[in-house]
């Protein structure tokens, strides 16, 4: 049975900027929001340092946004910094209203203020947190406010397989119109129409062996913008976190930098530090400088991790902080209150993504991207912890505003050809996306990791064109799964990367290559963007 449903306003992720947006429309809006798993499977649902806000009197915007630009390394948007970081207190106070419960501490006279974490980067505590996990209490917020809006329809497990534009005969002039939606429980294709569509799809991590990120952040909605005709910006701005769990059953364990934001000490086996040595202000360096001091660290003495001590804080104090990561430690035997963490670096952030505007409008007319699949200017080379819960707040509003004030010139969308899977059959070779998926994940964190060469990137880029036809090939000839179309998304990501990485022939922010290994100052910074 053909099945097809018309919206206002199509939101394709329940992370925190989906939600955010959805929750910003009013109760005559028609919206639906789509997850491809779980309604919190996005990656808001496991941050854990927090959000980044001015509250503390001796902090003040101008620092929060010369901290930002100075992460940035020369390609953040000033416009869009100040936009962003001016609207901190607001989008903390939204929060509040939502329900979420942040930690609070007592003053000398009894009144009760947001308790803030110090980042990397943060020249100030300004970082407002519900202990360490933030993320947590975000989601479940938002997700029970969203029920109780009658206008808004959840709908898990409904992975985008294509958006749906109006046919042109090159990309200018699309108008966007829906998309195609696998029903992955029911196996079942749906044509969605809707008069705005927005992409709230969140990172692309996962396109490396490891990670911080869940399993959802295949960068699909990089994909999809892009083969509906998007331009994409700075994707080489893939960021490592410096610190993830190492442990051979601990799949993808942050351990916050609020950790490091608290006094922990960054140390070799051996017990000796090592962070000065690469930065004044050692382990609260920004990420980039961190991970990469790391990296060298590992690959020149041959060990598999360095450590992360915060054991000689009270014991009372890390439990009040890190309550969640203790509990994660101590099921593998770490006891963080008596004993270092085993730390690497992991692919955690992706700062490139959909190029938007201030308002979050993509090249496509009707279609906006907000939250970590946008590129908007804020985060530039390098993104300053926190900042990124931050944006989806501030770019969910935004777009909330544009998308209300077009809504009622925007014409119903016509009526568009049902999937048609008649010409393709069950694949019975299933092992050919597995493989390749392990194959792409292997060659990326090998030659497209924190350290990069220009023959590197060669290699890997050979490989992504094999690959990208034999996906390509099989995509044609089987039914749609939700493995085979991310990995059809994380290799057009991965073919990304590369290119953006093959552009920029300097080292700058995140990206670092032995070939240029210094920032090119005879010419003004530039964005890598390319063309559909
Ligand atoms: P996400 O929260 O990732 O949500 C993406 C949504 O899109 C999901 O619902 C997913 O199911 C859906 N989706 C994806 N593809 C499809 C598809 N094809 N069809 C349908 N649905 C789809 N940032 C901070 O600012 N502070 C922090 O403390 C912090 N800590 C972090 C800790 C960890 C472990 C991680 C991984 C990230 C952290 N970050 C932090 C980054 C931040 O959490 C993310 O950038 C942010 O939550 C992204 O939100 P989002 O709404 O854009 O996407
Ligand atoms: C962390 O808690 O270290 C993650 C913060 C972030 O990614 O912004």
């Amino acid at each position: 049975m053909p099945y097809s449903k018309n919206y206002d306003v199509l939101i394709i992720g329940s992370g925190g900027a989906g939600l955010s947006l959805a929750l910003n429309m009013p109760a005559s809006v028609r919206v639906a929001v789509l997850s491809k798993f779980a309604l919190t499977a996005g990656s808001t649902y496991y941050a854990q340092g927090g959000i980044s806000a001015v509250f503390d009197a001796e902090d003040s915007i101008e620092s929060h946004i010369e901290d930002t630009l100075d992460a940035g390394a020369g390609l953040c948007n000033p416009d869009i910094v100040r936009l962003t970081v001016t609207q901190g207190k607001s989008s903390i106070e939204w929060l509040r209203q939502q329900g979420v419960a942040f930690t609070e501490e007592q003053t000398a006279t009894g009144e009760k203020i947001l308790h803030l974490n110090r980042e990397g980067g943060h020249s100030h505590r300004r970082i407002v947190h519900t202990a360490d996990a933030t993320g947590k209490a975000v989601s479940l917020s938002l997700i029970d406010r969203a029920r109780e809006h009658a206008n808004i329809e959840l709908l898990e497990h409904h992975n985008v397989i294509e958006l749906i534009t109006t046919p042109t005969a090159n990309h200018a002039g699309k108008k966007i119109i829906g998309a195609y939606v696998l029903d992955s429980q029911r196996q079942k294709v749906k044509t969605m129409t809707s008069k705005v569509v927005v992409l709230a799809t969140g990172g692309a991590s996962k396109v490396y062996l490891y990670s911080t990120n869940p399993q959802s952040a295949t960068g699909d909605g990089i994909a999809l913008a892009w083969r509906a005709g998007c331009r994409i910006s700075n994707m080489e701005f893939m960021q490592f976190h410096p610190t993830c769990l190492y442990h051979p059953k601990a799949q993808s364990f942050l351990i916050s930098e609020a950790v490091r934001g608290e006094g922990g000490k960054l140390i070799l086996p051996d017990g000796s530090p090592f962070m000065q040595d690469f930065d004044p202000r050692a382990e609260l360096a920004p990420r980039d400088i961190v991970a990469r001091a790391i990296d060298h660290e590992i690959k020149k003495r041959g060990i598999d991790c360095v450590y992360l001590d915060i054991s000689h804080k009270p014991e009372a104090f890390i439990l009040e902080h890190f309550p969640t990561i203790h509990r994660k430690c101590l099921k593998f035997g770490i006891d963080i209150t008596k004993q270092p963490i085993p730390v690497v670096p992991s692919a955690h952030y992706t700062c490139g993504g959909v190029l938007t505007d201030s308002y979050a409008r993509t090249d496509i007319a009707n279609l906006y991207a907000i939250g970590e699949v946008a590129s908007t200017g804020l985060h530039g080379a390098n993104r300053m912890a926190s900042n990124s819960l931050l944006e989806c707040l501030v770019f969910a509003e935004r777009a909330g505003i544009d998308i209300l004030q077009k809504l009622p010139a925007i014409a119903a969308p016509p009526d568009v050809p049902e999937w048609d899977d008649s010409q393709v059959s069950d694949s019975d070779e299933e092992v050919v996306v597995s493989h390749n998926w392990d194959e792409l994940r292997h060659f990326m964190w090998d030659y497209v990791g924190i350290v990069r060469t220009d023959k590197r990137l060669h290699r890997a880029m050979s490989r992504v064109e094999l690959l990208k036809s034999e996906i390509a090939e099989y995509y044609s000839n089987f039914r749609v799964t939700s493995d085979l179309l991310e990995l059809r998304n994380l290799v057009i990501v991965a073919e990304l990367i590369i290119r953006c990485a093959q552009q920029r022939k300097e080292s700058r922010g995140l990206h670092y290559t032995l070939d240029y290994p210094d920032v090119d100052n005879s010419k003004p910074p530039q964005n890598t963007i390319l063309i559909p």
